[in-house]
């Protein structure tokens, strides 16, 4: 399919969402419609439901970016023993094969994922094993991984030097972060080098806080000379929180100025506290779908959106997150598709703008290699 026949496939405005106009037609693929823009478009997800339907077949109808969920994270590598088993990782990876899709790896450096075992290590024992664990995991997919993050979740706005407190800060030392970097790019030189965080793109004050201590983390590492490509974006969204697209877009403005790509990597919608029946839910999460998505792909540092999760019923949302269970005991909609595979108005509302997309995404070059 060219272009204009996508679009028209598509057969939509942007607008259409909230009164219910126009409707994408989900036999168009999201990756093939995210494509007319130069970008890609997919999903997180774990082998134990991307083999079953509906997810395999969504997967091969809309997936052209794969990150594993869980499977490559340290913990889920390393058994009780402290043995690496790549079973879970390699499964991931052989579903991004044979859907042709790109593969994020996700992720090299994280507090929650870091082995029990090592809590009370020593520094150096400590620094030894995060840097094995690392060459090992990169090694092993060399030349197949388009994006590793490398860390993940190290900003922390409430501290003096706006950086969270963890083992990793404690043990790995936070001054040394680009050090995992530098690393990763030995290790796989092909691959791009993403550093990875939540909480950046509403309107709230305490999101702005985050996004003023997270720039200015990465201006001290861009600065040494990291070899960092991509920031991550999670966009885990929330319902109860403000959106602006312009304050995103001066965001997103400061962080190409940094020569840096652009990736939504966990993209979903929290929606606890929403009121109404599951119609003007799903309508009035469609809507933040498309204020975002419409403001992403407005960007042209914006390279792919990934999904958290395929449907609702898999979404960490509903397996996970006990705390946020809504009030009348209604599972959230968080994703595109329902429990039974079906697309909601969330997912017309993304395809809509992916087939509008007008401005491309302009930074194929600049991996740091
Ligand atoms: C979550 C997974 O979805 C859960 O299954 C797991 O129990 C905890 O981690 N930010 C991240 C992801 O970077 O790795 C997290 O994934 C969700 C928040």
């Amino acid at each position: 399919m060219n272009r204009r026949e996508l679009l028209s496939a598509a057969a939509l405005t942007c607008v259409g969402v909230n009164g219910g106009v126009a409707q994408a037609q989900t036999s168009t693929g999201l990756d093939a419609l995210a494509r007319t823009s130069g970008r890609r478009f997919g999903f997180a997800v774990s082998s134990s439901y991307a083999d079953k339907e509906p997810v395999k077949s969504l997967l091969r109808q809309h997936a052209g970016v794969v990150t594993a969920e869980n499977a490559m994270k340290w913990r889920s590598i390393e058994n009780l023993f402290g043995v690496p088993d790549y079973t879970q990782a390699d499964r991931v990876a052989a579903i991004a094969v044979d859907l042709s899709a790109q593969l994020r790896g996700h992720t090299l450096a994280w507090h929650q994922s870091t082995p029990a075992r090592l809590t009370w290590a020593t520094t150096e024992v400590f620094v030894r094993e995060q840097t094995s664990h690392l060459q090992a995991l990169v090694s092993r997919y060399r030349g197949h991984i388009h994006t590793w993050d490398v860390l993940n979740e190290v900003i922390d706005a409430d501290q003096p030097t706006g950086m969270r407190e963890s083992v990793l800060s404690k043990l790995w030392g936070a001054d040394r972060y680009p050090a995992l970097f530098e690393l990763a790019r030995v290790a796989d030189p092909y691959a791009k080098l993403a550093y990875n965080d939540f909480g950046l793109e509403q309107d709230e004050p305490w999101c702005e806080r985050r996004r003023t201590a997270l720039l200015r983390m990465l201006e001290r590492w861009v600065k040494r000379g990291t070899p960092i490509d991509v920031m991550g974006l999670q966009a885990h969204l929330n319902m109860s929180r403000k959106f602006s697209a312009d304050k995103l877009l001066r965001f997103f403005d400061e962080l190409r100025a940094m020569g840096l790509t652009l990736q939504i990597t966990e993209l979903d919608v929290s929606e606890a506290q929403l009121q109404g029946d599951v119609a003007a839910r799903d309508a009035a999460i469609a809507a933040l779908y498309r204020d975002f998505t419409q403001a992403c792909l407005s960007h042209p540092a914006v390279e792919m959106i990934v999904m958290w999760n395929v449907t609702d019923d898999n979404s960490w949302i509903n397996r996970w997150l006990q705390a946020q269970r809504r009030v009348d005991g209604q599972p959230q909609r968080p994703t595109l598709f329902d429990a039974s595979g079906q697309a909601k108005p969330a997912f017309h509302a993304v395809a809509a703008c992916m087939g509008n997309a007008a401005t491309k995404f302009d930074m194929k070059e600049t991996r740091h290699v």
